[in-house]
């Protein structure tokens, strides 16, 4: 599979929010994905890592695949190969008093996103989201296998996932985040660098995979969700198994329907 480069824009600091969602829905629906570099200030990033971990020092991260926010069914089966993720991750809310740093970094992507609904020209409506899932892979080689992160209309439509790691060095620290986008025959590496914020449609159009970490790496993910798509789901019986649990939760965003 040939590899192809990605567009990784660099924002300038005074940017709005409103040109950050504008870019990245623009660049979405040319490629799927969208990579922006320089959205929050190194203080912000480093605020957020102090939160992080305070967090792994209280024990409140755990394995990843048993708190993927899944059925039980699915679960079990995972236990059973439990080779499919090797993180640890710890579902917060975001608005926490007590992690004061991830606070600002949640509510600023809701911001985002809640602006995203101004270019998406009605094809989705972001009304809602999950918690937000702070990961980290602790090095040994963690990973995350090729998955696909709503395969069956849960709701998710975007993953919005923001990396920490001041110094990262991809050829040696690895812990590239490579998506193979399914549509195309080429595949495109995200380096998990301090201040890169990553957006993707959630959907099988981007199976993806964290390549082996071989130092600490961490994360915070947001899934926002579609209005229709969610409702859909929640309606349906047969899929009750898909529907979020309550781990992974589920929030309102105050995303009103722009005035036409
Ligand atoms: C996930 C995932 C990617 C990353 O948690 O579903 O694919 O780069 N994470 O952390
Ligand atoms: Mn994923």
């Amino acid at each position: 599979r040939p590899y192809k480069h990605s567009d990784f824009t660099k924002l300038s600091p005074k940017i709005s929010t409103q040109d950050i969602a504008r870019i990245a829905v623009e660049t979405l629906n040319k490629q799927g994905h969208c990579v922006l570099d320089g959205v929050f200030s190194k203080t912000q990033i480093q605020n957020a890592r102090i939160d992080i971990d305070a967090s792994r020092e209280n024990g409140k991260f755990e394995m990843g695949r048993l708190a993927g926010g899944r059925t039980s069914a699915e679960q079990d089966k995972q236990i059973v190969n439990n080779n499919i993720r090797s993180d640890e991750i710890y579902w917060v809310e975001g608005s926490e008093e007590s992690l004061p740093g991830v606070r600002y970094i949640v509510s600023t992507m809701d911001k985002i996103l809640i602006a995203f609904n101004d270019y998406l020209d009605g094809r989705y409506f972001i009304n809602g989201r999950t918690k937000a899932m702070l990961a980290c892979y602790p090095g040994n080689g963690t990973y995350y296998r090729r998955h696909v992160d709503n395969p069956n209309k849960d709701g998710r439509v975007v993953t919005c996932i923001l990396y920490l790691n001041e110094n990262w060095d991809a050829q040696k620290d690895g812990g590239v985040l490579r998506v193979l986008p399914s549509n195309a025959p080429t595949y495109v590496d995200v380096a998990p660098v301090a201040n890169r914020l990553l957006f993707f449609w959630s959907d099988r159009r981007n199976p993806h995979e964290v390549q082996p970490a071989f130092k600490t790496r961490y994360a915070i993910t947001v899934w926002y969700m579609d209005e229709t798509e969610r409702n859909l789901a929640k309606q349906d019986l047969a899929k009750e198994e898909q529907v979020l649990s309550d781990k992974r939760g589920e929030y309102e965003l105050a995303a009103h329907k722009k005035e036409k």
